[in-house]
């Protein structure tokens, strides 16, 4: 027979086996618990949408990223590359009936065509936690305070990660105030972003040159971007109108991350810009501390997305938390379960004669909810101890042909190895009295 082809996984995909799915389901259940620990409902949508939903909303780098195509039925539809434009397309249908503000969670696999790199994969989980309905900065530190709870819930501290939060609309009072015209401001924040990884010369120069900034404007915003905290923005500008308020309420911010015993996590940096099109306001991402990595998390406030997609318009705050950076980042620091099979019972026959014996009380033991597990066709008893010590049983019932004639059972306890009989009419209520 000629040989099998094989198929490998497409490049960017991942499989999860056991113990990989058991790694995810740890960090699912932090996100899960801290959603709802701060009164997060859960929410989820289709993975196919209209492409027109992210041609219109989620801006250039992502939609060059889409996984679309057209459908039998002639559609353009893209896989979900993010969760925002379904949220707001899905609350655009029916928010203005409901009560504000709306805490929504939800843990959608999402899928880009990404450039290979580390950290990021062409499909990945994504926890994604939004305030609708609440303008104020009460909504944007609430956001920001349940990502860092999750992390700490997952054995993270401040010495691991960080939050660096700027401001959308501080940046752009900062702009004006240095003289840069309104019509160059988009293209001075795509600057602003890479400034990091391209360096004060050539950021220098491309401020200047293509963004049209004047040298003493270039020269106060990067003396700006360098400053720590928001210090250098207030001595230069803070007497400014626009600057000054919004500074009073990143103040405001602080205040309550702060009284939540979350200020050691928080670091104002007006280098994040965040890539998506639609943020307004206070912006953010999440980062290990040593900066070997990529970002674990990004959000922000995005008030105009909404009555964008036809709906109310309603003030907005979230951000995104994915699973590939945050598992590495658990798995260096070595926080990530060690996932040992385990099980209740293991039901070993000494013989075929005690077969239906056997799974009648399996049967009753998981009706009653225990896990159990036995050999599916007779194996030497012998076999069959080795494989419930595999399986991480912690008790064996033991059925041999003397024993079932005297109407008992032996139980042995794996990790003591000590023994003891119990009846059968006990077992086959599921209710093994040892
Ligand atoms: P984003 O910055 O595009 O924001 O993604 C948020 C997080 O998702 C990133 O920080 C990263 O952890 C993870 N992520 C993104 N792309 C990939 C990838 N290709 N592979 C692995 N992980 C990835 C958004 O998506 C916004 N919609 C978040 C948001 C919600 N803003 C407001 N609400």
């Amino acid at each position: 027979m000629p040989k099998g082809k094989a198929f490998p996984r497409l490049p960017g995909f991942r499989d999860f086996a056991p113990e990989a799915l058991a790694e995810r389901e740890h960090v699912f259940r932090s996100w899960r618990g801290m959603a709802r620990r701060y009164g997060f409902q859960e929410y989820d949508g289709p993975p196919l949408e209209p492409l027109e939903l992210y041609r219109e909303k989620s801006g250039d780098e992502i939609v060059g990223q889409l996984y679309a195509f057209v459908d039998k039925g002639g559609r353009e539809v893209s896989l979900r590359p993010e969760m925002t434009p379904s949220l707001a397309r899905m609350l655009g249908e029916r928010s203005r009936a409901m009560p504000k503000p709306i805490r929504w969670f939800s843990i959608p696999q999402l899928f880009r065509y990404e450039r290979q790199q580390r950290g990021r994969l062409r499909e990945h989980f994504q926890w994604n936690v939004d305030i609708l309905g609440e303008a104020g900065t009460g909504a944007d530190a609430e956001v920001l305070a349940v990502a860092v709870d999750a992390l700490r819930a997952l054995g993270l501290g401040p010495d691991d990660f960080l939050a660096r939060v700027s401001d959308r609309r501080l940046l752009s009072a900062i702009l004006d105030a240095l003289g840069v015209p309104g019509d160059r401001i988009a293209a001075t924040y795509v600057h602003i972003d890479k400034y990091e990884r391209v360096g004060p010369d050539l950021t220098r120069a491309r401020l200047h040159e293509s963004a049209g900034l004047a040298p003493r404007a270039v020269d106060s915003l990067l003396e700006i971007l360098d400053g720590s905290g928001l210090d250098v923005v207030e001595d230069l500008l803070g007497e400014r109108d626009a600057v000054g308020a919004s500074l009073a309420e990143l103040h405001r911010y602080q205040a309550d991350l702060t009284a939540m015993g979350l200020g050691p996590f928080l670091r104002f940096d007006l280098r994040i810009v965040r890539g998506l099109a639609y943020y307004t306001g206070i912006v953010f991402e999440l980062f290990d501390r040593r900066g070997e990595m990529r970002a674990i998390c990004g959000g922000g406030r995005y008030d105009q997305l909404l009555e964008r997609v036809g709906g109310e318009p309603l003030a907005a705050v979230g951000f995104g938390m994915g699973d590939v950076v945050l598992t590495e980042l658990l798995r260096d620091r070595g926080l990530l379960p060690r996932s040992a099979p385990a099980m209740d019972w293991f039901v070993a026959s000494v013989s075929p004669a005690q077969r239906l014996l056997g799974r009648e009380i399996a049967h009753a033991l998981r009706e009653a909810g225990s896990t159990v597990s036995y050999a599916l066709e007779q194996r030497p008893v012998r076999k069959q101890l080795a494989m419930a010590a595999r399986q991480g049983a912690r008790r064996v019932i033991l059925l041999g042909p003397e024993e079932t004639a005297r109407g008992v059972a032996v139980i042995r306890d794996m990790a003591q190895g000590s023994q003891q009989e119990v009846s059968l009419a006990d077992l086959r209520r599921g209710r093994p009295t040892p």
